[in-house]
């Protein structure tokens, strides 16, 4: 019994949700770039969890309801108030507020198919007020409540500012949403997966999820793209910096994918978007320097961008500070994990595979006095 490092190629899990054949990814058999171009946010939600598009009324019902569900209580702002607010990175304090949250659904177990849904709805609608209002509290400033009459996108800029966001940035945010939504068996997904297939409740399957997430090699990558992009600094730094990087062998973040090969469909949108915004904002140089690091990667290495390369030049350009990308990432994923979770629970047995040990056999134990 020999183990595949990393699950490499390994199936574990049949999905009707999103798939990647050939380096294309699709949600429900429909083309990300399709979905990049015309879908809003709330449309790819209710894609994911009901695996069609929803016309105007359900499309209407699912924004009522998200905007109807977006408050948290007052109870979870204390909670988050009283966190070490100037240590705690913002992917911290949204994996212990959910879990926080999730005291308070009066649902969390009742695991009925309705339930599980009315809970979906819930946390996906309130994932972008805990994230706005941590970032708020942490600035000394109050939360702001959400507005029933912004969509998903805009209520998120609007929670996070305090002011109305412009149609450009919303627009922009909204794509961005759309591109990190879902993912197929990717690893915060699984976490989820794994979680919920012993029978756990769906606030857990979300908690855990967060916690892989928030990695390096996964969501937390989009943070770290900036970290590097910022002391880089100039466009004639790029080479040195990058090429210092190759000859030490080490990892450049937003780069690189274990499916992929030709590179990761979603990174052109956001170059795009990374192009124009930071035109707008006066900033092409993150734009420039980017480019550069992508052709020197991808010349001497032969390793392309993937999602995280560009958004963190677009979420810089809208003014969103550089730890909360990954929390937006996850404000974007929980929809592909709440789908999952319900997919999972819908045809449950547990997730439990075997390990390889390679550790020593046949020990006597010792006494502890005579260690
Ligand atoms: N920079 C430099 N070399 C790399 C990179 C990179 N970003 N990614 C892979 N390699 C090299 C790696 O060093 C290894 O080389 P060698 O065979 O000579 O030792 C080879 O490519 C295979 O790498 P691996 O780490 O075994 O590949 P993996 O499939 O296990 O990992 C990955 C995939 C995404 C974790 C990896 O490419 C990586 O660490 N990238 C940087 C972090 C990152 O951008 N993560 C975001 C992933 S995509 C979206 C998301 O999930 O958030």
């Amino acid at each position: 019994m020999s183990a595949t490092k990393g699950l490499e190629g390994v199936v574990a899990a049949s999905t009707s949700i999103s798939s990647i054949i050939d380096d294309t990814l699709t949600y429900v058999g429909y083309d990300i770039d399709d979905l990049a171009e015309n879908a809003s946010f709330e449309e790819v939600v209710y894609l994911l969890w009901y695996r069609r598009l929803p016309n105007a009324i359900e499309l209407e019902d699912l924004k009522i309801q998200l905007a109807a569900n977006a408050s948290i209580p007052a109870a979870v702002v204390d909670h988050i108030k009283s966190y070490p607010i100037k240590q705690v990175h913002p992917m911290a304090a949204l994996r212990s507020a959910i879990s926080f949250l999730g005291l308070f659904d009066e649902e969390a177990d009742d695991q009925s198919e309705e339930a599980n849904f009315r809970k979906a709805i819930r946390i996906q609608a309130k994932i972008p007020t805990l994230v706005t209002a941590f970032s708020r509290i942490r600035k000394g400033l109050e939360p702001v409540a959400p507005r029933k009459d912004f969509g998903f996108a805009e209520n998120f800029l609007y929670m996070l500012t305090g002011s109305e966001p412009d149609s450009i940035a919303v627009e922009a945010f909204n794509k961005a949403l759309v591109l990190h939504a879902d993912h197929e068996l990717n690893a915060s997904t699984f976490t989820a997966r794994v979680c919920v297939a012993t029978l756990s409740d769906v606030y857990s399957g979300v908690t855990a999820a967060i916690g892989a997430l928030k990695g390096p090699l996964h969501g937390g990558a989009n943070e770290q793209v900036m970290k590097m992009l910022t002391e880089i600094g100039s466009v004639e730094n790029v080479e040195s910096y990058i090429n210092n990087k190759i000859a030490n062998k080490e990892k450049i973040m937003g780069f690189g994918h274990r499916v992929y090969r030709l590179g990761d469909p979603r990174a052109k949108h956001l170059r795009e978007m990374s192009e124009k915004l930071t035109k707008l904002t006066g900033e092409s140089k993150l734009y420039d320097m980017s480019v550069k690091i992508e052709a020197l990667v991808t010349s001497q290495k032969n390793i392309p961008p993937n999602v995280d390369f560009y958004s963190a030049s677009v979420y810089h350009s809208l003014g969103i500070d550089h730890d909360l990308f990954t929390p937006i990432f996850a404000v974007s994923r929980v929809s592909g994990w709440l789908a999952h979770i319900l997919e999972q629970y819908a045809n449950n047995r547990l997730i439990r595979p075997r390990a390889d040990y390679v550790g020593p056999n046949k020990q006597q134990y010792i006494k502890l006095e005579d260690r």
